[in-house]
């Protein structure tokens, strides 16, 4: 049985009725841009995380620059991000003039380490925008002390995590920003491109909301150059619906990530990452080295409500490609997710040099790193082909 790594169809048909009537709705009013489901929307999402503000944006990657634009970044100032993330992170910084700064990462939960940061941090460094990467959360606590410690502005990058908690705290609603991406593989996928910007600073959201509309207050009178960052109303009538559905789409997640590891961890050679070597990656390759392992299963953290945008093994001894290779001639779906770490990639080229060092163990899990299907839709039956498959390739 074929295994797709996601299914939005599974998701969105079951709701085509009550998605049809919120288009109706908006194609009856005829306020397209900037209507009431827009502002309705905002309000349920901040009332969610629990923030004073929400502002609806064109993408997640949106919600990044016109976060970096309203905390004033500008051209050399560095910005320090995880070298193993989405392109967007880093892309959203430079395309302000400014340097991303790359930190390696913890190997348990794939996030920024943040000693690493600390120790590139320079008197050129203004802000910091750590990543809750594949719907876990990074280690928030040291990372907003040292930006106190600094005076570094702190924008989360939480595509991945909308929903997900650290230490019971909302990701997304720690930072001085938070952004959000509704992309349709997203945890809350919407209908094409859309994001969001929360933030809990009046003046910041008060800023953010001129620059999204071109910088203009009132309209046609613009004191900053902002551009056109709005989502459209039928966008945010449509999440609507589905952000009703939304604790059962993660619950269904976290089953699944439940079901992969009580069954994966029966198989010879797979272990699941141990946080205890959170800070030491020596300790961890014994561990692992002792325990013949093959692949490691993905971790929660006991701090972390995981929301599991992605299940990502790490397949050991220089096997991922196969594993990938194999599953899918099985017609199974999986992905790797990031191949190329941002240090590395060609259009950081002349950045200087100090921007691109020290990120080992990023290179190393983008040669490790693969994801199977997670999405909340997938059957029992599908989950065990799934398992299958990896059981006969260990068994092969
Ligand atoms: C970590 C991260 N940041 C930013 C983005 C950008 O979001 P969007 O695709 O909505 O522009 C993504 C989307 O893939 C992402 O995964």
């Amino acid at each position: 049985m074929p295994v797709p790594l996601l299914d939005v169809n599974a998701q969105n048909h079951p709701l085509e009725s009550e998605l049809q009537a919120a288009f109706n709705q908006v194609l009856k009013h005829g306020r397209f841009i900037m209507g009431p489901e827009m502002e309705a929307f905002e309000k349920e999402v901040a009332a969610m995380v629990g923030v004073k503000h929400a502002l609806s944006v064109s993408s997640g990657t949106d919600a990044l620059l016109l976060a970096l634009m309203a905390l004033n970044i500008k051209p050399g100032d560095e910005v320090l991000c995880p070298a193993f993330t989405f392109f967007a992170t880093a892309g959203a910084v430079s395309r302000l003039g400014a340097v991303p700064v790359f930190t390696d990462i913890c190997p348990i939960c794939f996030n920024m380490d943040v000693n690493d940061a600390r120790a590139k941090i320079t008197s050129k460094t203004k802000a910091i925008i750590p990543v809750h990467l594949f719907g876990q959360c990074a280690d928030m606590d040291p990372i907003l002390a040292l930006a106190k410690e600094h005076g570094l502005r702190v924008v989360e990058d939480a595509a991945q995590s909308i929903g997900s908690k650290y230490k019971g705290r909302q990701s997304g609603s720690l930072g001085d920003f938070g952004t959000y991406s509704f992309f349709p593989s997203k945890n809350l996928g919407g209908f094409g491109d859309g994001g969001m910007l929360v933030t809990n600073d009046d003046a910041l959201a008060e800023f953010a909301k001129v620059l999204r509309n071109h910088g203009a207050k009132p309209k046609y009178y613009h004191h900053y150059v902002g551009a056109n960052f709005r989502m459209d109303t039928l966008q945010c009538a449509m999440l609507s619906v589905k952000l009703k559905c939304y604790g059962q789409y993660t619950a269904d997640r976290q089953r699944n990530a439940a079901h992969y590891t009580a069954e994966l961890l029966k198989l010879p050679g797979v272990v699941q990452a141990d946080p205890a070597h959170c800070k030491c990656v020596n300790a961890q390759d014994a561990w692992l080295a002792a325990q013949n392992a093959k692949i490691v299963l993905p971790v929660a953290y006991a701090h972390n409500d995981h929301i599991w945008n992605q299940y990502t093994l790490r397949v050991l001894g220089g096997k991922r490609d196969e594993l990938r290779d194999y599953l899918t001639a099985l017609k199974i779906g999986c992905e790797v997710y990031y191949p190329v770490t941002l240090d590395q990639q060609q259009c950081f080229a002349d950045l200087p040099e100090s921007s691109r060092t020290g990120c080992d163990i990023s290179h190393r899990l983008a040669s490790e790193v693969m994801s199977i299907p997670i999405y909340g839709e997938l059957t029992e039956a599908q989950r065990l082909e799934v398992i299958a498959g990896i059981a006969s390739w260990l068994a092969a």
